[in-house]
């Protein structure tokens, strides 16, 4: 049976009919087709991870093109998001993509997760306001959601950092949330694969949903199920090109030899291009706008008043209709049991990285003091020792003016005690003078 006479059989409203010639409707496929081309299409991935991961280059590495980049500080005093437009072509193919980089994320310790949610959020708002608007014009809105998150693990080999867990579980109902492990170069190929396990435990125990692809569409779904198996992808970027045989390659070079970041035998930059981009973009698209979207969208209308009354028809009869009821809310309280768990663990981990802050803002507090302290005893020692040294010579001073004034003071008593011949001489002088004064006289 085709699946227009299953539908027919469905619905006996609608009544199958074949047609005599033809008549042309198959070219809407084509129509559509063309129609989106010439408005081109849109992608925005949101990078997290912390200070100098490798985002950049593996964006670089994922789109073989070299986008703006610029190094970020360590010091940032938050986290900022910084969101870049490039437009691509590929075969007459327009993209607009957009890559936002959470800038200083993972030097701040905690709460870093807030500014990157807000920043979702207000994507989702700024839409949900156009949707709302009396002319909304959402054929020419310049969408701004976030498609999918890459976040950068960093390859430490033993497990997820707690801001990691934190910060994933805070994205997972509002982005399409895909893990890497990044400078996946620096694990070797045993302690690789127990990484990735040991990672995607860890997601499952905290409850974070990550990215599945989709395995519905018979098209996809053999590769997509083989490669949902690779997740978190062990990445790596590079940007320099070397000659392998004949062909232009990608690789970062080490003295003892090369990464192939193309080479799936090195690292799992392939396969994630392939989910990425060639396979599951569309996915990622319809995924944020009408599960991730469709939340936000809701619970703001709900915060707004706004609710839909729903008649539920009880159709099962006495019995069996309690039986089902009673099961119904055994697996609700289970469902809400785990959630809560779940919840406790994550504010636990919540509280540790507050108090790990407090931690670190307190020895920074100790540390400033220290060094003030230490500045002041350089200070006060800085002038005793000044001290000291116009003490010395002052009694340096004092002691050569005392000697001065003593050899004056025996100058002038050896003066007095002997008398002067010059002196005589003047006085014997004087009574010559008085005595041919007299005889004149
Ligand atoms: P910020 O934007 O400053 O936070 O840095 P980033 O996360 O964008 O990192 P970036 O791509 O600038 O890379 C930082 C350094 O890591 C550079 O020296 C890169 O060459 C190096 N790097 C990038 N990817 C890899 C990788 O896969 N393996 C190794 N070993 N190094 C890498
Ligand atoms: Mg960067």
């Amino acid at each position: 049976m085709s699946l227009s006479e299953l539908e027919c059989f469905l619905r006996p409203d609608v009544r199958f009919l074949t047609l005599s010639g033809h008549v042309g409707f198959d070219s809407l496929p084509e129509q559509l087709v063309n129609k989106r081309l010439a408005r081109g299409f849109g992608f925005n991935i949101l990078c997290v991870g912390e200070t100098g991961i490798g985002k950049s280059t593996l964006m670089n590495t994922l789109f073989n093109t070299v986008f703006e980049t610029e190094e970020s500080s360590h010091f940032e005093g938050c986290v900022r998001l910084r969101p870049r437009t490039y437009d691509l072509q590929e075969c007459g193919v327009r993209l607009r993509l957009t890559i936002v980089d959470a800038v200083g994320f993972g030097d701040q310790v905690a709460k870093d997760y807030r500014p990157i949610v807000d920043y979702v959020d207000a994507q989702f708002e700024s839409y949900l306001q156009e949707e709302l608007k009396l002319q909304r014009c959402l054929q020419d809105y310049r969408d701004t959601r976030v498609h999918a998150c890459l976040y950068f693990i960093t390859p430490t080999g033993h497990s997820l950092k707690s801001m990691d867990l934190v910060t994933m579980k805070k994205l997972d109902s509002k982005v399409n949330l895909i893990p890497v492990i990044a400078k996946a170069d620096t694990l070797t190929r045993s302690e690789l694969p127990k990484f990735k396990s040991r990672i995607m435990s860890e997601l499952d125990q905290n409850g974070v949903r990550i990215y599945h692809f989709p395995t519905d569409d018979e098209a996809v779904a053999e590769t997509n199920a083989c490669m949902n198996a690779l997740r978190p992808f062990a990445v790596v970027g590079a940007t320099d090109l070397i000659l392998v045989g004949s062909q232009l390659v990608r690789a970062r070079l080490y003295p003892w030899g090369a990464v192939l970041v193309d080479n799936e035998c090195h690292c799992d930059l392939a396969p994630l291009r392939e989910m990425l981009i060639r396979v599951n973009m569309e996915d990622l698209r319809e995924q944020t706008h009408g599960r991730h979207y469709e939340l936000y969208r809701r619970q703001r209308l709900e915060q707004l008043g706004l609710r839909d009354t729903v008649v539920v028809l009880d159709s099962q009869p006495g019995a069996a209709a309690d039986e089902a009821r009673r099961r119904e809310f055994l697996g609700e309280m289970r469902r809400k049991e785990k959630e809560m768990r779940q919840m406790f663990a994550l504010r636990a981990r919540e509280t540790e990285l507050e108090v790990k802050e407090k931690e670190r803002e307190l020895n920074d507090r100790f540390e400033e003091l220290k060094r003030i302290l230490q500045e002041e005893r350089r200070k006060v020692e800085e002038k005793r020792r000044q001290l000291e040294e116009d003490i010395n010579t002052f009694n340096r001073r004092r002691a050569a003016f005392e000697a001065l004034q003593a050899m004056e003071a025996q100058t002038m008593q050896a003066a007095i005690v002997q008398p002067s011949p010059r002196r005589d001489r003047d006085r014997s002088r004087d009574r010559d003078r008085d005595q041919d004064q007299d005889r004149r006289n």
